[in-house]
């Protein structure tokens, strides 16, 4: 069974489709990417698929279970995690605190021991320090799990926001644009932890214009141009693709021919 399936996925915004029918399967293992030009889709189809958008048309399957109506909170309890394309981090929690909130994800304490702080809760309080300390690890990040999450360097806020992904044990990880800004020493430090999440277990989808780093890493990719898939294939077949070469070249284009209006 597949770990991911989206059947015509849609999503209508007034006067354009951002997601236009998208079929997109994705098996349990490796690392999957999702390309394409700016505006093609990308980030909505990640919005579509851990629950902040609702979709137009559509359905989404997980593991099987169709999750299209379930709540943003209830698929990350079934194992999607995900980072966003903006930083989103507590800037004045510490680093530790942060991952911590990730953790809480997938905590199966009621609300009734919570509020009464029954052992169940103790000892699941105890195994959400325990994951979000193992995230910081998986990310390099240990050292810092005290610190104001706000002090950090971006590329390690970057890293921060995949260990607070990590800290909920996701099937499945979702990554909009992680190498974003990032200098060519981070990227390729990011390149190997992304490869450590795959070889660790964890399902791979990741949505990244750095194409050094999609091409080396992905085992599967999915072009997207104007919110629908106009390819899918190995980094080889997708290189030579013209329909891609032109989506990607026509663009480049229309970002010209805008600038030179402007
Ligand atoms: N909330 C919204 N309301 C209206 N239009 C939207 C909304 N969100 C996205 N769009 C539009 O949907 C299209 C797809 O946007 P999306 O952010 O998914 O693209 P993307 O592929 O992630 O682009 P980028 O590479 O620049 O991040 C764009 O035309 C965008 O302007
Ligand atoms: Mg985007």
């Amino acid at each position: 069974m597949n770990l991911l399936e989206t059947c015509g996925l849609t999503r209508r915004y007034a006067g354009l489709v951002a997601v236009d029918h998208v079929d997109l399967v994705v098996p349990r293992g490796g690392i999957h990417a999702v390309i394409g030009p700016n505006g093609a889709g990308k980030t909505t189809l990640f919005n579509l698929i851990s629950g902040l958008v609702v979709p137009s048309e559509g359905s989404i399957h997980l593991a099987g279970q169709d999750v299209t109506a379930r709540p943003t909170h209830v698929r990350a309890a079934l194992g999607i995690g995900r980072t966003f394309q903006n930083i989103r981090i507590f800037g004045e929690m510490s680093v530790l605190e942060n991952v911590l909130t990730g953790a809480h994800a997938r905590l199966r304490a009621s609300l009734v021991s919570i509020a009464l702080r029954l052992p169940g809760f103790r000892s699941e309080e105890r195994q959400a320090v325990a994951a979000a300390r193992e995230a910081l690890a998986l990310v390099g990040l240990s050292e810092r799990a005290a610190q104001p999450a706000s002090s950090l360097p971006y590329g390690d806020q970057r890293r921060l926001e995949i260990a607070r992904a990590m800290a909920g044990q996701p099937l499945l990880l979702l990554l909009d644009e992680p190498a974003a800004g990032m200098n060519p020493a981070e990227t390729t430090a990011l390149a190997g932890l992304v490869r450590r999440i795959a070889d660790a277990g964890t399902t791979v989808l990741l949505v990244e214009h750095d194409m050094g780093f999609v091409m080396s890493l992905s085992d599967h990719i999915t072009v997207l141009n104007f919110g629908r898939k106009i390819f899918e294939g190995k980094p080889a077949a997708v290189r030579s693709e013209p329909a891609v070469v032109e989506a990607y070249l026509g663009a480049r284009l229309a970002a010209k021919l805008r600038a030179a209006h402007a």
